[in-house]
């Protein structure tokens, strides 16, 4: 027999408990042996939950049973999540977690750990929901090197943007539905502001190249500026809107972002609606390779978190280093280079042909004038639209194009 503790019982918690009672014979099956639920630690005592009799409100009664060798940590934030993988680490019990934020910000550290320990660290559950794609990534892609990535990385923002996209809904109207689906984080202005695809494109970079930025160094964007009349004007002109996470390879210099993209219908992204996500991962052997599948939810989230707590229990799981990053990645923002969408307003279509003659005028209803910039550095955009800001020109709205 083997016996794993769950620490939170939330949506992610209550998710993977479910999941290890309805599928306990296959698991079994899979691991060569029965894998028990023994704990699950919460402050509250839920007396109404099915796995009442399971909770326990201090953790030290996890740390002290040497049964235990597997912990999920579904506690999200920083602390005391950041302290009870410790505690469960040094106590040569491996963890596996759905928590973006402690992945992003100690994730080199709590790895290293893991290995002077001699147990696993593992968090497929902390980017992409149920897609496979930290395991893939590490293993099935070893062979070759990631040159990008470019990921759909949170399901409530891509619900919204969705839901702006195919039913003219408004944006707050979209993020009720996605908070009543139990997708949103608990503030959801860590989905709206980018901040949660933040963590997640740090976690991929990291994993495909093996050193942790820290999210912070991030050029980070939400989809709070994002119009109707945007998403509209886009459509027309055979684009859909996205925020995406990337990781993009431009002359030798490795550039991370998140940002709402202006995603060509061609692109595989476009595709991706509702509470999807959808990971394209550039690599020189193997081409591009899309993952794909439900990025949010209780159970979607478990079934990762189980795949983990498998793994480890199999003695299959990957072994990972991270070095934390020296500051020379990610490269300065003001060198990337793309196309950009802008709508202005209080000027003449040719005063922004001097300024962009290349540029494609973009069909509008009201009176700005909207339009897709050449290929120009950030740098070069601002200094740019600052030319044009002294001729009275007003920027309503600048989204970035997905080349
Ligand atoms: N709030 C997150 C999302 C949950 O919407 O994608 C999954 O990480």
């Amino acid at each position: 027999m083997k016996y794993i503790a769950i620490l939170g019982l939330g949506v992610v918690g209550s998710g993977t408990a479910d999941l290890f009672y309805a599928n306990k014979k296959e698991i079994a099956a899979r691991v060569g042996d029965e894998v028990q639920l023994k704990y699950v630690l919460d402050i509250r005592d839920l007396p109404e939950s099915p796995y009442a009799d399971k909770i326990v409100h201090d953790i030290e009664v996890i740390i002290g049973d040497p049964e235990v060798s597997v912990v999920a940590e579904v506690i999200g934030g920083l602390h005391p999540a950041y302290e009870f993988t410790c505690r469960c680490l040094a106590a040569g019990k491996s963890v596996v977690s759905s928590n973006k934020e402690l992945v992003a910000t100690y994730g080199a550290e709590l790895l290293g750990l893991a290995e002077e320990h001699g147990v696993q660290y593992l968090f497929e559950a902390s980017t992409g929901g149920a897609i496979p794609v930290l395991a893939p990534i590490t293993r099935d892609l070893a062979g070759n090197r990631v040159q990008g990535i470019s990921g759909i990385l949170n399901g409530t923002t891509n619900y919204i943007l969705t839901r702006m996209f195919r039913a003219g809904a408004t944006f707050e109207a979209a993020l009720t539905e996605a908070q009543e689906k139990g997708y949103a984080e608990r503030n959801p202005a860590a989905d709206i502001e980018g901040i949660d695809a933040c963590r997640k494109i740090c976690i991929l970079t990291a994993t495909a190249t093996g050193t942790l930025i820290d999210p912070a160094a991030v050029h980070t964007e939400g989809i709070t500026a994002i119009r109707q009349s945007d998403v509209q004007v886009a459509a027309q002109a055979g684009y859909t809107v996205k925020l995406l996470g990337r990781m993009v390879e431009q002359s030798g210099a490795t550039f991370v972002m998140v940002a709402p993209f202006l995603v060509p219908a061609a692109s595989p992204l476009a595709s991706i609606e509702d509470v999807f996500n959808g990971v394209l991962v550039k690599t020189d052997f193997a081409g591009e390779v899309l993952f794909y599948g439900r990025g949010a939810g209780a159970h979607p989230t478990a079934s990762a978190v189980a795949a983990d707590v498998i793994s480890v229990l199999r003695g299959d799981a990957p072994r990972r280093r991270w070095s934390k990053s020296d500051g020379g990645v990610p490269a300065d923002f003001a060198l990337f280079t793309c196309r950009h969408y802008v709508s202005l307003c209080g000027v003449e279509k040719s005063a922004v042909g001097v300024v962009w003659s290349e540029a494609e005028l973009l069909p509008t209803e009201g009176e700005e004038i909207a339009l897709l910039t050449p290929m120009i550095s950030e740098r070069e955009f601002e200094d740019e639209l600052a030319r044009l800001g002294a001729s009275g020109a007003r920027l309503q709205a600048h989204i970035r194009v997905l080349d």
